[in-house]
């Protein structure tokens, strides 16, 4: 079976094909490399032993996408490609439209053309905004607060929309809560560009000592200890969950998982976890809290593991140790 994998040298995307390729699928990746690296290719290459065909291409233009399907034949995608900064997406609000949005619709329709009718869809937790309570189910009422959080909204609805026109489609949609860690080899993991938005990035560049000091944004909220709570998932229990998808997409129609553990952190949770775990200092001062963060946000992942047959594996200590791997793996080249 021949499996797309778009955004395939990113982040989530990296984990999944090395896992997929793992269980013998093929795995063709297409990405414009705007937040990745080509050299992802070899990491997956050293892990697997395969190399993946690579196309080099912007998603949001037709011809080179539909070149990949002129020129394989493909089963399934996924669709992890997209620009995914929260605070970015407020300065270029146009940019993440039309990347995330266009990129996806021209996927959609070069694929019904080449009667490709199976995809998987990266969506997040973000498009249950403010929850009403947790753990949030795949039920509870849609909202966004900042316009990356809408485009994934609006593709949800997009590709719902095309699965109630044609009746062949089959689109999962899955809400990823937050990912962290790294593959165990070392050989891959997250490489943001600049100063790091997410906590554990940021912990990461702290621990390192590139950056002075972490900021926790806000000890007042009505939490345990006060800091954030969130539902911190082992990237490569992500990446397994895409696998559980891929292998369960027998009937047509939209299917909406939640992927998470079903277990919140709180920010001091986490610095003094990745403290223990990896024997390093995490220098943190508290702040003001950050505009647009919710209290708490933790999955409520049973429909995942009733349907799919899958649930995380991997605890807070693979998470830290494994991110922390990378790092120091990264440091010694
Ligand atoms: P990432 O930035 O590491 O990977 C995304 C990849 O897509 C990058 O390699 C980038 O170069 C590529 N890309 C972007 N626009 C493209 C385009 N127009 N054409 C071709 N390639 C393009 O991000 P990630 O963390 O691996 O996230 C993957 C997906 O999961 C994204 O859609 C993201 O929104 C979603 N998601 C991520 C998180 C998270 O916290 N990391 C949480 C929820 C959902
Ligand atoms: N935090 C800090 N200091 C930092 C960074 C984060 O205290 O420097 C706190 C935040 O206030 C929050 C927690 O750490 O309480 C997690 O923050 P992240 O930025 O790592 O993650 P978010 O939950 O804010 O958002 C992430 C992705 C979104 C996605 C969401 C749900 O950035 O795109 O998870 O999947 F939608």
């Amino acid at each position: 079976m021949t499996i797309l994998v778009t955004g395939g040298t990113g982040y989530i995307g990296s984990h999944t094909a090395v896992e997929l390729i793992e269980r013998g699928y093929e795995v063709i990746i297409a990405d414009n490399l705007s937040n990745s690296s080509e050299s992802v290719l070899d990491r997956i290459e050293e892990i697997t032993g395969v190399k993946p065909k690579f196309y080099l291409i912007d998603l949001t233009e037709r011809e080179p996408t539909e070149k990949i399907f002129e020129e394989n034949k493909i089963d399934a995608v996924i669709h992890f490609a997209g620009l995914k900064a929260v605070g970015e997406s407020w300065q270029k609000p146009a940019l993440y439209y039309r990347n995330n949005i266009t990129s996806s619709v021209v996927l959609a329709e070069v694929m019904a053309e080449h009667g490709c009718k199976k995809l998987i869809f990266s969506s997040s937790a973000t498009v249950y905004g403010e929850p009403k309570s947790v753990p949030i189910s795949e039920d509870f009422p849609l909202s966004t607060t900042n316009p990356y959080g809408t485009t994934k909204l609006m593709i949800e609805k997009i590709y719902t929309d095309l699965a109630t026109s044609d009746k062949e489609w089959n689109i999962t949609l899955l809400r990823y809560f937050n990912p962290i860690g790294a593959h165990k080899s070392g050989l891959i993991g997250e490489n943001p560009n600049g100063i790091p938005n997410n906590l554990m990035p940021y912990i990461v560049k702290v621990a390192a000592g590139e950056l002075y000091q972490l900021s926790v944004f806000g000890n007042d909220y009505p939490t345990p200890d006060g800091t954030g709570v969130r539902d911190y998932i082992h990237v490569t229990d992500l990446a397994l969950g895409h696998v559980a998808s891929i292998e369960k997409m027998t009937e047509p129609g939209v299917h909406i998982f939640n992927l998470g553990t079903g277990k919140g952190y709180s920010v001091l949770e986490i610095v003094n976890a990745f403290e223990k775990v990896n024997g390093v200092k995490v220098p943190y001062v508290i702040t003001a809290r950050r505009p647009g963060d919710i209290p708490m946000c933790y999955a409520n992942p049973d429909k995942a593991k009733s349907e799919l047959g899958w649930e995380t594996k991997l605890g807070l200590e693979d998470m830290c140790r494994s991110a922390w791997g990378y790092a120091v793996n990264k440091l010694k080249k």
